[in-house]
């Protein structure tokens, strides 16, 4: 790729699940004599695997160089990008639909994004983008019967359709690859240690299968291509069948559907939905219970590679066909060069007995896969940590067949996935069971005899123990009841219909697909069209995200000499390091050079955190923290010779104890700061008034940043003067700049930093990219080449931290009518092993606890642990998000303990009118009520409310629940010096504009906000100007890009440099006043004035005094209400974001599609906080999600499927730009709304049971939280002691 430079494709994990690297491939069939394009995951497609097939990047859809592609286009405009990062593999999973199919349904458009991650856009704005091209192609603009593609744009689909048709097809697949492949000869490629054969014949693949009986059969490469990160493990041999047209076969046989092996499972979807409504229903019910697998399984990239042999070879432990597969007694073709031979996909074959197995000689040439009859009855079940593109935590395959006409069982097979190393029956159970009636007794004993026999031991790995085995039996129980309810609609008269109760717990819940709505203010008729101020501007980058033109640290062209590095971390939470041997290291083939402490010729630490960690903290020297730190690096010619070096480097440790937990660290008296007070009234006085007084805890997890772009930097050392450029993906330039230039013991007018944009940060890329720009700078001085780091992302996150943790002890003293008199809070915070961010973060939750509620009497702790685990760091919201999560769980506590509905308890106690805060800082509740009130009318949140409770009534196992949460959230930061920014802007001779400033691009637009006010204070149009790159060269000392405030404070620096320059331009104006500004600007350039200014803004006043507890803590406050509705499945713990409504009081917005698409984005990964995004350590410190693999954030299938957003109407804010207000991170708590509400069906649920409704549930809100808080005879089946054997 680097001699062509398409650096268009983007690089976000290196396993296929993010789906930033997708391409499109072509391959020809010679012998169906058809071009198939598919989606595929570049990251995990061998080279050699490419020979005979097109591939298409996105620089082959558009480009602005050429053309941009209504898709790009669409998605641009629809400001479905905003870091950009995702954007270039979601066209390419739009373009590969296409290709296929001109007219997709909406159901096909999601489909095709299901293995794509974005974690900044919140995903409505990329779908409603490519709404236009699916069949009921007009969105209606919701209802208003007008469509909201111009006539223009309607004619560039309609043009684009027919490029497709005509053009596209042909130059994408070059006739010279057809004549190859016609050809069919064996294609043999050699590297140095691996040799790849590709035959084109079976006669042949058996005689190298012969010959390499341990070569793998390479398909989809999706199961062995995981493990091509580790540099020691490889093939000699690899053999591809992909050519072979026996193993490509489709063919309806009298005993079932023959498939090839090396068909992949998106073809298998096909065939099979091709194919059943052609057969008689009763012999498809495999099919159909295999499609249901496949509509969830994995994404569409993966699913268009990975191969039904290669799934039912590698026989993974959560694998989804396998069950069903095997349930359905499918029989494998297999054949060796000894001849022909059928097994059956049976338990034993799974299990790899050696009788039941395949020879290392054969392969599997196709798999049979049988009719079912009309007695039999065949159900697939899974059950992930997300509903699709997660690996199932358990799943299951289940058959019966009875005896004809009766309920009588003559067979049985239960099957379960995600238990065992790989696929476990239930075998000796089934036995048992035959010659049984179909009833409840026969259930129960079955519950019994498969929880004795399907073995999962309280210590078992993946942990998770009790809700496995919940649902091994909840699966039992749905296939129990869809059998019965199949036995009803046979004979009608003999089996009865089942109640509405048992009819509930039937089907999986599925997201439907998602519409959005966005209300915002227009502009003032009045304004002129040329000001685009308060309007809703594409993104400045947009286009390039969508061609992929947009550069990114790791897609800037390699430089001469340039050197890859690769980092040794620790694997040891608190040790003391005895020795580091670097010298096999240095003997891999490329190394250049290993970097350890001893190499930093200045400070190796920033003071603060060094002087905390008691030793160097950029590369440890004397005692490692947490695993994950980093110990020393190795540079070499490439990153794969790298990443060799640094696994040979030895290191000895001597265990020191580590303290992980925040139970630990306060039992340790483990602390990072002070405790941090605030009080407020008399609590004591408070509660001796209070009726009731109650008192509980409230756990929240971490959460991982997740941005797309992991941490990236290449520095390159100058020629003179020992200077530096240093490229780097950061929220914060200037401590980046100080950073390097205390460690290499230099000014830091030598360092240059330059940043043009962030692929995603979310607060993760404040302090963090010090240590790696710090660390590329010292290997560059050593070596004095050029070095480029960007990490991994297995790396990124075992390094980096992210939010943190929290735990909450609350005594709440309230009245019978609900009003809350008096609180004591104790909060406390895994702050990790150093102090980072988490001093301001424990003072950001003491001060904003409170959220929307006026406690009279109030006492708030905080405190910071200290522990062995990844400095914790700062994360949108900035502690916000747990304190909100904390005190509306105190709210939903009063509210059960009273009986009053939970919205009467929030409004009793909320803020009214002018008001103070604990702090004493004032502020007006207006806009907090008009928000709420505005949230209960848009979401018809009362009506809906009783159609929940009518729903909940007709249902046992289903159940919906509905919340609406309000929020006052602090805006910036608690000092002034922080608001402060710096600009430069620029006029040319020819009238263009160049602006600069201290803030840096992160997807949030801050570039097209300040282009946008440029415009407005120069009264040009957006095209006159233009931004570069932020760099210390041009603003310094620029403070960080974070709190909500980079756009408003940067905005006040451009704005006053452009104010400078027009006063400048004054008496030009007013002696031309009808001339154009290029002649003014020429003129004025005569005048010898001056056309460049620097603008300054010292920030907004605040200040914090922690002795007397008093201050102006922050600039402005926003305010905003969410209501949002769930449906879980009792079940199973899944559960579906139905609806959510925000109003938020976003003032003035300067770009309300930018603001917007912040609100929305934010609020996605508040969902994902609060319900999905889990970080497992290991007893020892060591985290175990480090890949989207293990951890989950949202996907498309997570947004709720109605999702509106209002902009509060006529809000003004005088404090902040042209009275806008910082929108950035407010949205992220309202993601606690879909918290609430599954927490009110949980409540359902327990009503209904009978169980007690003061149940406290900790976040994430995952799906084995919400079945175990559903407790009902499934979950008590496994609480019962684990039988021994
Ligand atoms: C990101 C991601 C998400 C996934 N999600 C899911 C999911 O949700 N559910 C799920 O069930 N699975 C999931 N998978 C797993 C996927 O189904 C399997 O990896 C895939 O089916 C393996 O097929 P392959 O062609 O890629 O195998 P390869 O990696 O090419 O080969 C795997 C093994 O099979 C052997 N083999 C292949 N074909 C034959 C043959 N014809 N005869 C004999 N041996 C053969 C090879 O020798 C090799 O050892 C996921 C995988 C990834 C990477
Ligand atoms: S980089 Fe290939 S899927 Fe993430
Ligand atoms: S825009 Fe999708 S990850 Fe940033």
């Amino acid at each position: 790729p680097f001699a062509v430079h398409l650096s268009g494709t983007k690089y976000g994990c290196g396993v296929g699940g993010c789906g930033a690297c997708t391409v499109m491939l072509s391959t020809y069939d010679p012998i169906a004599k058809k071009i198939r394009h598919h989606p595929a995951n570049s990251c995990l497609l061998p080279i050699s695997s490419l020979h005979g097939a097109a591939v298409t990047t996105v620089e082959g859809v558009g480009s602005i160089k050429n053309r941009i592609n209504p898709i790009q286009e669409r998605l641009a405009k629809c400001h479905g990008s905003q870091c950009g990062f995702c954007t270039p593999g979601m066209v390419m999973s739009i373009y590969a639909l296409l290709r296929n199919h001109v007219k997709p349904s909406m159901e096909q458009i999601i489909s095709a994004l299901d293995g794509n991650l974005c974690r900044c856009t919140g995903y409505r704005p990329i779908i409603d983008s490519y709404a236009s091209f699916a069949k009921q192609t007009c969105c209606q603009l919701r209802g208003t019967g007008q469509c909201c593609l111009d006539q223009e744009e309607l004619g560039l689909i309609k043009l684009f359709i027919l490029t497709f048709l005509k053009t596209y097809k042909s130059l994408s697949f070059p006739p010279q690859r057809i004549v190859q492949e016609q050809q069919r000869k064996t294609l043999i490629f050699c590297s140095k240690r691996t040799t790849w054969i590709s035959p084109s014949t079976l006669k042949e693949l058996l005689e190298l299968k012969a010959k390499y009986p341990k070569a793998p059969l390479v398909v989809g490469n999706t199961s062995l291509g995981l493990k091509k990160n580790d540099c020691d493990a490889y093939h000699p041999v690899i053999l591809h069948p992909l050519r072979i047209p026996e193993m490509q076969v489709f063919s309806i046989t009298d005993d079932g559907i023959v498939i090839g092996a090396a068909c992949c499972l998106a073809q298998l979807r096909d065939i099979l939905m091709e194919t059943i409504p052609k057969l008689p229903e009763e012999k498809t019910k495999i099919y159909q219970a295999l499609l249901q697998q496949l509509r969830t399984l994995a994404g569409e990239q993966i699913r268009s590679m990975a191969s039904l042999g290669g799934h039912v070879v590698s026989r993974g432990s959560a694998w989804d066909l396998n069950p069903i597969l095997s349930a359905g007694k499918s029989v494998l073709n297999l054949a060796s060069d000894g001849g022909k031979r059928q097994i059956f996909l049976n338990d034993q074959f799974l299990a790899g007995h050696k009788h039941a197995d395949i020879e290392p000689k054969e392969v599997i040439v196709s798999v049979l896969i049988p009719y079912s009859t009309k007695d039999e009855f065949i159900s697939a079940f899974r059950q992930a940590d997300r509903q699709k593109n997660a690996f199932s935590i358990v799943n299951a395959g289940l058959r019966v067949l009875f005896s004809p006409g009766t309920d009588t069982i003559v067979d049985l097979s239960i099957l379960y996935g995600g238990i065992g190393s790989t696929t476990l029956s239930a075998r000796k159970s089934c036995e048992k069971l035959i010659g049984r009636q179909w009833n409840d007794q026969m259930l129960s004993e079955a519950c019994k005899l498969v929880l004795e026999e399907i073995s999962l031991p309280p210590s078992a790995s993946g942990g998770k123990v009790e809700y496995r085995r919940t649902l091994l039996v909840s699966f039992l129980f749905r296939f129990y009841l869809e059998v019965l309810h199949g036995l009803h609609q046979m004979y009608p008269f003999r089996y009865a219909e089942l109640s509405q109760d048992k009819m509930s717990a039937l089907g999986m819940l599925q997201s439907g697909v998602p519409q959005g709505v966005q209300v915002y203010q227009d502009v003032d008729p009045g304004q002129s069209p040329q000001d685009p101020v308060g309007r809703p501007v594409m993104h400045q980058s947009g286009i390039k995200h969508t061609t992929g033109e947009a550069v990114y640290i790791d897609d800037i062209r390699p430089v001469d000499g340039e050197l890859s590095l690769a980092v040794v971390t620790s694997v040891k939470a608190h040790a003391k390091i005895k020795s580091i041997d670097i010298s096999e290291a240095l003997q891999v083939p490329g190394v250049i050079n290993v970097v350890t402490a001893k190499d930093v010729p200045g400070k190796n630490g920033n003071d603060e955190e060094e002087a905390f960690a008691k030793d160097k903290v950029f590369l440890a020297l004397r005692e490692v923290i947490c695993v994950g730190q980093i110990i020393c690096a190795v540079v070499a010619e490439t990153l794969t010779q790298a990443k060799c070096g640094a696994k040979k480097v030895k290191i000895a440790y001597e265990d020191l104890q580590p303290v992980l937990t925040i139970k630990d660290a306060i039992k340790h008296n483990s602390y990072i700061t002070k405790e941090r007070k605030l009080e407020k009234g008399d609590i004591e006085k408070g509660f001796k008034s209070a009726d009731k007084i109650i008192e509980g805890e409230l756990h929240m997890g971490g959460q991982e940043h997740f941005y797309l772009e992991t941490n990236s930097v290449l520095v390159i050392p100058r020629m003179e003067d020992k200077e530096m450029d240093v490229y780097v993906s950061t929220q914060h330039a200037t401590d980046v700049q100080k950073l390097v230039a205390s460690a290499l013991n230099l000014q830091s007018n030598k360092i240059m930093c330059h940043t043009k944009r962030v692929g995603g940060a979310f607060g993760g890329k404040i302090t963090k990219p010090s240590f790696f720009a710090v660390i590329a700078a010292v290997a560059a001085n050593k070596t004095g080449r050029p070095v480029r780091f960007a990490l991994e992302r297995d790396m990124d996150m075992l390094i980096t931290g992210g939010r943190h943790p929290f735990f909450g002890k609350y005594k709440v003293g309230f009245m019978k009518d609900g009003r809350i008199m008096a609180a004591d809070f104790q909060c406390y915070i895994n702050g990790g092993c150093t102090k980072d961010e988490s001093e301001l973060v424990i003072e950001y939750i003491v001060l904003k606890v409170d959220n929307a509620y006026n406690i009279p009497n109030l006492r708030v702790r905080g405190h910071a642990c200290k522990t062995n685990l990844p400095s914790n760091t700062a994360f949108r919201g900035f502690g916000f998000p747990q304190a909100g999560l904390f005190v509306e769980t105190c709210i939903v506590a009063v509210a059960t303990k009273t009986g009053l509905p939970h919205e009467k308890v929030r409004e009793i106690n909320m803020y009214k009118g002018v008001n103070r805060t604990a702090f004493k800082e004032k502020f007006d509740a207006e806009n907090l009520w008009k928000c709420w009130k505005e949230c209960l009318v848009k979401s018809d949140y009362h009506s809906r409310k009783t159609k929940v409770e009518e729903f909940n009534r007709k249902n046992y196992w289903k159940k919906k629940g509905i919340a609406i949460i309000p929020m006052k959230f602090s805006v910036g930061f608690n000092a002034t010096y922080f608001h402060q920014a710096g600009a430069l802007v620029h006029i040319y001779l020819d009238g263009s504009v160049l602006v600069t400033h201290g803030g840096i691009e992160l997807g949030q637009g801050i570039h097209t906000k300040m282009l946008q006010i440029a415009s407005r204070e120069l009264k040009i149009p957006l095209s006159y100007i233009h931004f570069c790159e932020t760099s210390s060269t041009t603003v310094p000392n620029g403070k960080y890009t974070a709190g909500s405030v980079g756009t408003e404070i940067n905005a006040r620096a451009v704005q006053d440099a452009c104010q400078i320059l027009w006063k400048r331009l004054d008496p030009i104006r007013r002696k031309n006043p009808k001339g154009k500004w290029e002649d003014w600007i020429s003129e004025a350039h005569k005048k010898s004035i001056s056309l460049s200014a620097t603008g300054y803004f010292k920030g907004y006043v605040t200040d914090m005094n922690w002795e007397s507890k008093k201050g102006h803590a922050f600039p402005y406050f926003l305010y905003g209400a969410a209501c949002s509705e769930v449906e879980i499945d009792c079940l199973t713990g899944a559960h579906k974001n139905i609806r959510t409504d925000i109003v938020m009081d976003a003032s003035f917005s300067i770009n309300p599609a930018i603001d917007i698409g912040q609100i929305e984005g934010a609020f996605i990964q508040g969902v994902g906080l609060y319900t999905l995004e889990e970080i497992y350590f290991s007893p020892e410190g060591e985290q175990l999600t480090l890949s989207p693999d293990t951890y989950k954030i949202p996907a498309v299938c997570d947004i709720p499927e109605q999702f509106h957003v209002y902009l509060l109407p006529n809000s003004c804010n005088s404090i902040a730009i042209y009275s806008s207000k910082g929108v950035g991170e407010a949205g992220f708590f309202l993601g606690s709304s879909v918290f609430f509400a599954i927490r009110d069906a949980v409540a359902a649920a327990r009503k209904e049971r009978g169980l007690p409704l003061d149940f406290t549930l900790n976040s994430p809100l995952t799906v084995e939280r919400i079945r175990m808080a559903c407790d009902d005879i499934f979950t008590k089946m496994v609480s019962v002691p684990f039988p021994q054997k």
